[in-house]
């Protein structure tokens, strides 16, 4: 390994080394500087040549040192924070984290884990996403429920193809709530949405194929396509969606999106949208993937009918899961298969067990027999409403027009497009009070200096004092706005 002083030369310290790096960045070339100079770093970190504990030059610094704009050393530096090669400390500087590396051989282009490389400073409200209520969760029912299953003997494996009782549960409630027409044996039930897109690629027998997502789009996702050795093409967003004119373009045999709730921009297909798209799938036999994870929580006007709903030529596979309705903990989800689909499901995958515990199946099928998980998502309902309507409130009153709101009324998060500031400098101002946002980068395929104009705010896991705090600290981030702290 080189000695990392090969690489440096000391230019500062305030607690550390201070690098200075010297990338080779050709404007002439059809990658963007700043993914040249984040490949750059990012190869010299999975490397060690740039080693843990090492303090990067700041923005300012490296701006004045390659003579680049200083966008294009920022929006490097936002993507591999967010990626976890580097972390900003308050007050101290942005400094390289600690990767794991792969046992021996490591291998191009795998992601690394993050640890955390300092300790983190005291956060007073966190918009974390993906978190939800469990102050109103009904635990002493659920406990029985839990109990219950025992008592009633799942022993045993269950059926391949999940609980059978908790298979006509979610048949059920998916006719009453959207909209959707299938029978028991359609319901395949998965532990999360990452092993429900796996097992799609493979029955779909997808390798090598091209299947389109939406840019940007859920990164967990992408990762099984990338992983299942898919080729992604990533389809533009308009107001109403993704743009059904470039799905047809491409030549995916597959399309994966989040129609009702669209992630994490949070817009809706739009009908003629939803229309246009089932005769993209009639027309070309290709499958629309529908990712259903929030929607049940919609707070205006009328719930929006799952793709999946008009659907008559079976070309949609529709995914649900419980972690948004009920607890991300379950790591309950489902598809809804085509019947022509069950038959190669069976074929395909006769020797595979059902990878959820029947213990858990069988207790959320009692939770939802009980009439409990009904009663559940109308109090969360109210209660995700109320704290959507405070969080937009607070950013009303005190951010005002220093930030644009973007996303429809529904589900538990909300994108911010900042205005003076970029997410790299709100997020790390807004951790030195206290307040931790996060940036949305990461969900573009692609990501341009756009991507690092939002921050994310996710609301399900905090009360609506809490919201309010941390807008207010994170309103006082914001350039020219000097307001008093709670
Ligand atoms: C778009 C999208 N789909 C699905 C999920 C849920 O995934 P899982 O079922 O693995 O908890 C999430 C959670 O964050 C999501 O954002």
């Amino acid at each position: 390994m080189r000695k990392v002083t090969e690489f440096k030369s000391l230019i500062g310290t305030d607690g550390g080394l201070t690098l200075e790096l010297t990338p080779f960045l050709q404007k002439e070339l059809p990658e963007p500087l700043y993914m040249q100079l984040y490949h750059w770093i990012k190869k010299e970190i999975e490397e060690s040549r740039l080693l843990p504990g090492m303090k990067m030059p700041s923005i300012r610094q490296l701006t004045l040192h390659l003579k680049v704009s200083r966008n294009t050393v920022e929006a490097a530096y936002q993507q591999l924070q967010s990626e976890g090669y580097l972390e900003s400390v308050p007050k101290s500087g942005i400094w390289v984290c600690e990767i794991e590396k792969p046992f021996l051989h490591p291998i191009a282009g795998e992601h690394p884990i993050r640890l955390e490389c300092k300790p983190p400073s005291e956060v007073i409200v966190d918009f974390e996403y993906g978190n939800v209520d469990i102050e109103k969760f009904p635990l002493k029912q659920w406990k029985k429920c839990l109990t219950d299953a025992v008592d009633q003997e799942s022993y045993q494996y269950s059926e391949r193809m999940g609980d059978l009782a908790l298979r006509q549960e979610i048949s059920n409630y998916l006719l009453q709530s959207r909209g959707v027409r299938s029978t028991s044996e359609q319901i395949l039930t998965t532990a999360g949405t990452q092993a429900s897109m796996t097992l799609i690629c493979q029955l779909l027998a997808l390798r090598g194929k091209t299947v389109a997502m939406e840019e940007p789009g859920y990164n967990g996702v992408r990762a099984v396509l990338e992983d299942q050795g898919c080729h992604i093409e990533p389809v533009p967003l308009e107001k109403d969606g993704l743009s059904v004119e470039y799905l047809r373009k491409s030549r995916a045999k597959a399309v994966y999106l989040t129609p009702s709730h669209q992630f994490p921009f949070g817009m809706v297909l739009s009908i003629s949208k939803r229309m246009r798209m089932l005769k993209w799938a009639y027309q070309t036999g290709g499958y629309i993937i529908e990712d259903d994870y929030d929607g049940e929580f919609r707070y205006l006007g009328q719930p929006i009918p799952s793709l999946k709903s008009l659907d008559e030529e079976e070309r949609v596979i529709y995914l649900g899961t419980f972690s948004k309705s009920f607890l991300p903990s379950a790591r309950l989800s489902y598809i809804v298969l085509p019947p022509s689909l069950i038959v190669q499901y069976s074929r395909k995958f006769a020797a595979y067990n059902q990878s959820v515990s029947p213990i858990i199946q069988r207790a959320i099928a009692l939770f939802i027999q009980s009439g409990e998980f009904e009663r559940h998502i109308r109090r969360m309902r109210k209660m995700y409403q109320r704290k959507h309507q405070a969080l937009i409130r607070s950013i009303e009153q005190y951010m005002g027009t220093q930030v644009k709101i973007v996303g429809e009324k529904s589900g538990l998060h909300i994108l911010l497009k900042l205005k003076g500031i970029t997410a790299l400098e709100l997020i790390e101002r807004g951790q030195k009070k206290g307040v931790k946002v996060y940036s949305p980068a990461m969900f573009w395929l692609q990501p341009t200096p756009e991507s690092h104009s939002y921050i994310m705010l996710g609301f399900g896991g905090l009360s609506i004092e809490e919201i309010d705090k941390g807008v207010r600290l994170l309103a006082s981030c914001l350039p020219g706005m000097e307001i008093g702290e709670a």
